[in-house]
C-alpha cells in the first residue's frame, strides 16, 4: 500500500478533508501517516489505522518517506517545505489546497469532473504536483461545466458573494460575534414591537462604527453589511481574488494566457456573511445563440452534483441559497435567462459550498486517481 502523509488534518480545511475520506473509506486504500508541525511525537488521531504517532511535518527525511503528501496546512507551509522536499530527491505526488504553486507551469490544478483529461495528461507527462483551485473558480466551473465542456464561453463576468470561511476559522467566529453584538445592542428594543425601527437602526449603525468594534480578523464590520474586497491590492485596481477567475480557470482547462481559445473571465469579489458557501451572479458571453432548454440540458448533464434550478421565485428562495446547500455536495445553477442585450448573453447564479467542492472534495478524488 502506498504510504500517503497527511499535513494540516486538523484545520478547517483538513477536518472537511477527513470526513469526506472517512465517508468515502478513502483510507481502506493506502497506509495514512499522519504529520504535525507542532506536537510531533503525540498521538495520531484514530479514526483510522496508522503507527499511531504523529510524525514530524517539518523534517524532511520524514516526508520523503511518503509515496503522496497531502496539505492542508496553508501556503506558508508549502513554501517553507516543498523546494527542500524536492531538493532533497523526492519524487511523490504533492496534493495540496494552496495558491502557492497552482500557477506553476510544473503543476495540474485539480478539478476532476471538469478537467479529467488535463489531469489524465499530466499523469502520463509525469507531473507530480497537483493543485486544489480557488473554491470561487472551483465552484463555478462545477456549475458551468456543461458550458465549458461545449467551449459555448467566449467571455463572462462573476460577481462574488464571498463566505466568511473563505477568510478562515477565526473569520467565521468573528463574523457570528458582530451578529451576537449586534443583536446584543438592541435587544430590548427588538423585544418591544412598538420601539421605532429607525431607532433601532442608529444604534446597529453607531455599534458597527465604534473604534472597538470586534473586526481583528476582516478589517472592518461585515455582519449587517459586506466588504468589496478580497485578497491582495495588485496595483491594476483588481484583487488577487479577482485575477484568479481568469488565470485559473483557463488554467484547469488546459489553456495557457495568450493562446488561441482563452477565456476572458472577469469579475469583483465580494465578501457577505454568509458561513460557508459562495455565491456567484454571472454574465456569460455565448460563443452562439444557444436556446435555453438546451442550455438546461447540457448544465445538468455535465457531472453528477450540478443541479439545475428552474428560474421561478419558489425554487430559487428555497435551493439557489447557501441555507440550502451549506454542508451539501450539491452545486445548483439557476436564475438562468437570456439578458435583454441578445440570445448570446446568458444570466445565471450558483452556489456552492466553498469547503467541499471550493477545497476539500477535489483533493481527496485527486488522491484516489492516483492510488487507482
Ligand atoms: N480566497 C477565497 C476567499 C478562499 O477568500 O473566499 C480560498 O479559495
Amino acid at each position: 500500500m502506498q504510504r500517503v502523509g497527511l499535513v494540516g488534518w486538523r484545520g478547517m480545511v483538513g477536518s472537511v478533508l477527513m470526513d469526506r475520506m472517512l465517508q468515502e473509506n478513502d483510507f481502506e486504500h493506502f497506509e495514512p501517516v499522519f504529520f504535525s508541525t507542532s506536537n510531533a511525537g503525540g498521538a495520531a488521531p484514530t479514526f483510522a489505522k496508522s503507527d499511531g504517532v504523529l510524525h514530524d511535518g517539518n523534517s524532511i527525511d520524514a516526508l520523503k518517506t511518503c509515496d503522496i503528501i497531502v496539505s492542508c496546512q496553508g501556503g506558508d507551509y508549502t513554501t517553507q517545505v516543498f523546494e527542500s522536499l524536492r531538493a532533497a530527491g523526492w519524487a511523490g505526488y504533492w496534493i495540496d489546497a494552496a495558491s502557492t504553486l497552482r500557477m506553476a507551469d510544473d503543476a495540474i490544478i485539480v478539478l476532476d469532473p471538469v478537467n479529467r483529461n488535463v489531469i489524465q495528461d499530466g499523469l502520463q507527462r509525469g507531473v507530480k504536483n497537483y493543485i486544489g483551485g480557488n473554491c470561487t473558480v472551483s465552484l463555478m466551473m462545477m456549475a458551468l461545466d456543461g458550458l465549458f465542456k461545449a467551449d459555448a464561453i467566449e467571455w463572462m463576468t462573476s460577481m462574488t458573494y464571498q463566505a466568511a470561511s473563505g477568510g478562515g476559522a477565526a473569520n467565521m467566529r468573528e463574523l457570528i460575534s458582530q451578529m451576537g453584538i449586534l443583536n446584543a445592542e438592541v435587544a430590548d428594543l427588538l423585544a418591544d414591537p412598538r420601539s421605532s425601527i429607525l431607532e433601532i437602526d442608529r444604534k446597529i449603525a453607531a455599534k458597527m462604527r465604534e473604534p472597538d468594534y470586534p473586526a481583528e480578523h476582516f478589517g472592518v464590520p461585515l455582519a449587517g453589511g459586506l466588504i468589496p474586497w478580497i485578497d491582495k491590492d495588485l496595483g491594476n485596481g483588481q484583487t488577487k481574488e479577482e485575477w484568479k477567475g481568469a488565470a485559473e480557470t483557463n488554467k484547469i482547462l488546459g489553456k495557457t494566457a495568450g493562446a488561441a481559445g482563452f477565456i476572458n473571465v472577469e469579475g469583483l469579489c465580494v465578501r457577505i456573511g454568509a458561513m460557508r458557501c459562495h455565491s456567484q451572479a454571472l454574465t456569460i458571453k455565448l460563443k452562439k445563440d444557444i436556446p435555453l432548454d438546451e442550455i438546461h440540458d447540457m448544465l445538468a448533464q455535465a457531472n453528477d452534483w450540478v443541479k439545475v434550478v428552474p428560474n421561478n421565485k419558489e425554487a430559487s428562495v428555497r435551493d439557489l441559497t447557501p441555507t440550502a446547500v451549506t454542508g451539501t455536495m450539491t452545486v445548483p445553477v439557476g436564475r438562468l435567462r437570456k439578458m435583454a442585450m441578445g440570445g448570446e448573453y446568458l444570466s445565471a447564479f450558483t452556489v456552492g459550498d466553498q469547503l467541499l467542492w471550493g477545497a476539500a472534495e477535489p483533493l481527496r478524488r485527486m488522491l484516489r486517481i492516483i492510488i487507482g
